[in-house]
């Protein structure tokens, strides 16, 4: 690990944004990556009492004080913004080498760009780039990480959805040979619908309330695993339904294996591939449901109770994932990965 640490701003600061701060004090690397700067749209009281309490993590383990238009974090002073403009914020005078950008609003390499001109000389997205070529590379940790280099200037750490669902694929495809896979998410609700019917989204779905209905949404997924895995272009088809619960989500995976594989057979190769994944990934046999998984920072954890098989070369598996949590523990560790190869 390198001695100086990283300096980081954060641009959102919802639930990733928060998980992200959070994530860092539990896992125990805000020693390395040091957040100096928050931009959000909130008021600063908000920010303050929103990191000390959350309805879905817990209390807060640690300090979390105000200190004018600061945030004092376990006595780490980091700077607030309220910029509806971020890329007009002085990024430059803080000398950060990573914005974190987690509002989700910014995904084109023009606009990005904004954020470079204005002193940010990296920035991580919490979101795939609206398209390929808008970002220099997609890292799904643990499958490609090892690409990050020192010129790259926009990176995206793909989706929740794509982190938990490509190391799968990869090693199904090196060890089977991937024909087609179907993908179905279920999705915990998130602040892009309205807890009751309201216009909220273009999308006509996310208008409808949250937690009343099973909401089927649009998704990337599928062009986001083909952009990591292009081996399975045109191959790969998803769909997403959200769910009335508040976090943790589910991937029903189908897939048409090229060879025959009996479920045995499966599930010893999945516990071995994930065993050396190991902090990423996981399996459990035991009988779940989503909540068990809350607060996990694993990209995906297989259930292999629920592996099952056909003789025509079928299979069909489980994957849970907390998509706050593990998504925003991913985040550190592509910028940590990033960190290496230009400190
Ligand atoms: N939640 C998940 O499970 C998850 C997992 C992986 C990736 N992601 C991705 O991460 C991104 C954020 O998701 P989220 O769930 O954290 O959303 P969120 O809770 O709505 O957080 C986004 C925050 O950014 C603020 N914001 C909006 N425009 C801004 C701007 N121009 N500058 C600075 N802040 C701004 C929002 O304020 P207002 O509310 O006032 O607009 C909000 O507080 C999305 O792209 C999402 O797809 C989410």
């Amino acid at each position: 690990m390198s001695k100086k640490p990283l300096k980081v701003a954060i641009n959102g600061y919802g639930r990733i944004g928060r998980c992200l701060l959070r994530a860092l004090y539990e896992s125990g690397r805000s020693d390395n990556i040091k957040v100096i700067a928050i931009n959000e749209l909130a008021h600063i009281d908000s920010m303050v009492y929103l990191t000390r309490y959350d309805s879905t993590h817990g209390v807060f383990p640690g300090t979390v004080e105000q200190d004018n238009s600061k945030i004092i974090v376990n006595g780490d002073e980091i700077k607030v913004f309220n910029s509806n403009r971020p890329e007009e914020v002085s990024w430059h005078d803080l000398g950060i080498d990573i914005l974190m950008e987690c509002s989700g609003q910014y995904s084109e390499r023009t606009e990005l760009h904004r954020f470079i001109e204005s002193g940010c000389p990296r920035i991580l997205l919490s979101h795939p780039g609206a398209s390929s070529s808008d970002v220099d590379k997609t890292i799904v940790y643990g499958v490609n990480h090892s690409t990050l280099d020192d010129k790259s200037r926009i990176v995206s750490a793909a989706s929740c959805t794509t982190n938990a669902i490509v190391p799968v694929l990869d090693m199904l495809h090196s060890q089977y040979g991937v024909n087609t896979a179907f993908l179905t998410t279920w999705h915990s609700v998130m602040n892009d619908q309205p807890l009751i019917d309201g216009y909220h989204h273009h999308d006509l779905r996310r208008t409808r309330s949250a937690m009343q209905s099973i909401v089927p949404v649009a998704t990337g997924l599928a062009q986001g695993v083909e952009r990591l895995l292009p081996m399975l272009s045109g191959r790969v088809h998803a769909k997403a339904i959200r769910v009335p619960i508040h976090n943790v989500s589910a991937i029903d995976l189908v897939t048409n294996l090229n060879s025959t594989v009996s479920k045995e057979e499966l599930n010893n190769f999945l516990k071995k591939s994930t065993n050396k994944l190991k902090g990423l990934f996981a399996h459990s046999e035991r009988p779940h449901a989503s909540i068990d998984f809350n607060h996990n920072p694993h990209s995906g954890i297989i259930d292999t109770s629920h592996t099952s098989t056909s003789s025509s070369g079928l299979a069909n598996i489980l994957v849970w994932f907390d998509n706050e949590w593990g998504f925003a523990n991913r985040m550190i560790d592509v910028a940590e990965a990033w960190q290496k190869k230009f400190i």
